[in-house]
């Protein structure tokens, strides 16, 4: 694997490359970093793609670059540098949850650099007042406990029930202590201010005008497959596939389904 950093304007990005073949991105989900995708970059799809997971500003390797918000926005703007640095041609995007916000952004602010959309446990609608309150307790658990608490919500979250009992499920929940403990406060902090303030894409993602494929884990609690099937029914052409025995995290719990299935899709393109 190769590791480029790409600067512009106050921001380095990191990308993190494998493969051959034309370029994919994938985008990581809060609070975590490219290391979720480490299963998909080893996999067969690199015979076929120039895989390049990115850490989103503030995360992984990319530092942090001083906003107290991260807006999906803005950092769909450094994903579209980054791109740009990397290939003049459109690619492929696979964006996870936040990274489906992000992804989302990205196909409304860049059309011309996107070839084809996987959404994968995400939506298109902001937070509900419920979820943003949400988002004020966990800054405030942030700041009273600190990022192994955050770490021990998420992981109750993000991943299947099942997984809890297996020698998986822990190198899982070791993986996401991992990186979310090596985010600096002020990240975690920002992605939560931008998560709670991001507006509503339903009607631009309906709008978009490459294919999309909608991924959903069959056991997802944050967003379950109902939601995803009624959000993709709506969006013209668009497939909806269910990883099964996976939650929030099928490229971390169910790699093997989750790369076949995204190999399928590239294939159909
Ligand atoms: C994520 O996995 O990126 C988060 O669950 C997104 C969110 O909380 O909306």
């Amino acid at each position: 694997m190769e590791t480029r950093h790409i600067s512009f304007d106050q921001t380095r990005i990191a990308v993190h490359l494998n493969g051959t073949g034309p370029l994919a991105i994938l985008l990581h989900g809060y609070p975590l970093d490219h290391r979720m995708w480490l299963d998909v970059l080893g996999s067969p799809l690199a015979e076929t793609h120039t895989l390049a997971a990115v850490d989103l500003r503030g995360h992984g390797e990319s530092p942090w670059c001083g906003n107290n918000v991260h807006t999906m926005d803005a950092m769909a703007d450094d994903v579209s540098a980054v791109i740009r640095t990397l290939t003049d041609d459109p690619v492929d995007i696979v964006g996870l949850s936040m990274g489906g916000y992000v992804a989302q952004a990205l196909a409304v602010r860049h059309p011309d650099l996107v070839s084809s959309l996987a959404l994968v446990n995400t939506r298109a609608r902001g937070d509900t007042e419920e979820q943003r309150s949400g988002r004020m307790g966990a800054m405030q658990t942030l700041l009273t406990e600190g990022r192994r608490a955050i770490a021990t919500t998420m992981c109750q979250n993000l991943l299947a029930p099942r997984s809890d009992d297996d020698a998986h499920g822990q190198m899982m929940r070791a993986r996401i202590h991992t990186m979310v403990e090596n985010l600096p406060t002020e990240t975690i902090l920002a992605d939560l201010r931008g998560l709670r303030d991001r507006p509503d894409r339903t009607a631009t993602t309906k709008a978009v005008k490459v294919p999309i494929l909608v991924v959903v884990g069959e056991d997802d609690a944050i967003t379950p497959p109902f939601e995803t099937e009624a959000w993709a029914a709506e969006i013209p052409g668009a497939r909806h596939v269910v990883i099964p025995g996976a939650g929030h995290m099928p490229p971390m719990e169910n790699p093997a389904e989750f790369v076949r299935v995204l190999g399928e899709f590239w294939n159909e393109l």
